[in-house]
């Protein structure tokens, strides 16, 4: 399936519908904006599956966000670690967003079992960051990188931007040390392709043609991939010829060799407050990367799958340590961009 990529362009001309939803979701803001639009600027965040899994409660200047848990993704995340991962994200959005439009947003994190984020809005002086401009452009892409190494002074930005309490970030620009992490990419892809729960999930959160990614707003849109957009009904018959183990696998190993490095993010604590601080921390690396130029995709596999976690936390030489995310990068040009439910409807 990865192969189609390059038809994926040639499609858009038919993708009409798609792309003025998409324009309008992503148009920047006005000077003055209102909360609302503020909103839609955090439901751009990086999240699993795109499958949003965030409310927002508004109550005069606090923003809350909480978690969605009609929207958990409980194969592949079973204790919602990438749900709060997810909604660390679309918090380090909104706060970037209040920031450069004068309403400085002070986080805190409930308690209990489904903690909301709080989010309280004040007022201050509009503040630049240069992350800001690069929330609509962010983008999860999931094609083959140029296979050029990225210069150290911009690692050094990438890590900078990182930065965030409790949590530590990796780098691994070594090809050996790439190669090592590709095989357990391709360990935990394999035990995933291997489990009809995790591909019947899978599977539900795909979405073939641009009127069902429309019509959901959420979920995997098949160019987003790099994969032609066919009708909805022959989407599965091409998932089964295509979406093979040893197809995936040898894209992962690929995908991985053409890519610059790979970013690792481990909180100091699997709790929901240090995996929002996850979220946190992968959001910045990915606008700071936009802003360079450089792309970003998700290779969880290793911390999907746990007993492959242990091991891959063992690799680390950090084996009381869960790694929460691992993220290759790199430069290529983008793939397109992907919907989000309008926002009003994530309102509460
Ligand atoms: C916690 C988390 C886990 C993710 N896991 C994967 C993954 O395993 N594979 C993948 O291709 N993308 C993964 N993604 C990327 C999402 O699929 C992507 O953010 C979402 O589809 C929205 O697309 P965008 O990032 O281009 O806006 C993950 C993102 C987050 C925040």
């Amino acid at each position: 399936m990865a192969a189609a990529g390059a038809l994926a362009y040639g499609f858009w001309p038919r993708l009409d519908g798609y792309r003025d939803t998409l324009e309008r979701q992503r148009r920047v803001l006005s000077a003055d904006p209102t909360l609302l639009d503020l909103i839609r600027m955090s439901t751009l965040a990086a999240n699993g599956h795109n499958t949003q899994p965030w409310k927002f409660h508004v109550d005069e200047a606090v923003i809350t966000i909480l978690p969605d848990l009609s929207r958990r993704t409980a194969v592949v995340d079973p204790d919602d670690h990438h749900l709060f991962v997810s909604l660390g994200c679309a918090t380090e959005n909104l706060v970037i967003a209040t920031g450069v439009h004068g309403r400085p947003g002070d986080v805190s994190v409930e308690s209990g079992a489904e903690p909301g984020i709080a989010i309280a809005i004040g007022n201050g002086p509009r503040r630049d960051d240069p992350l800001y401009e690069t929330i609509p452009h962010r983008q999860s892409t999931r094609s083959a990188y140029d296979g050029l190494p990225v210069v150290p002074d911009d690692i050094r930005l990438l890590e900078s931007a990182a930065q965030q309490d409790g949590v530590s970030v990796l780098i691994f620009t070594e090809p050996a040390q790439c190669d090592a992490i590709s095989e357990f990419v391709v360990a935990g892809n394999t035990a995933q392709m291997q489990d009809p729960a995790f591909v019947s999930e899978l599977r539900e959160w795909l979405r073939y043609s641009p009127a069902r990614a429309v019509s959901t707003g959420d979920g995997l849109f098949a160019p987003c991939s790099g994969n032609p957009v066919v009708p909805e009904w022959i989407g599965p018959l091409l998932f089964k010829a295509f979406f093979t183990q040893d197809a995936e696998n040898r894209k992962y190993r690929d995908h991985i060799r053409s890519s610059a490095g790979i970013a690792v993010f481990i909180g100091d604590r699997a709790d929901p407050q240090h995996w929002i601080n996850v979220g946190r921390s992968f959001e910045r690396f990915a606008l700071q990367g936009t802003a360079l130029g450089i792309r970003t995709a998700h290779i969880n596999q290793p911390i999907e799958v746990s007993a492959i976690r242990t091991e891959f936390a063992r690799w680390l030489g950090m084996p009381d340590a869960r790694p929460d995310l691992v993220v290759r990068f790199g430069r290529a040009p983008s793939l397109p961009m992907s919907l989000r439910r309008p926002v009003e409807t994530v309102i509460v």
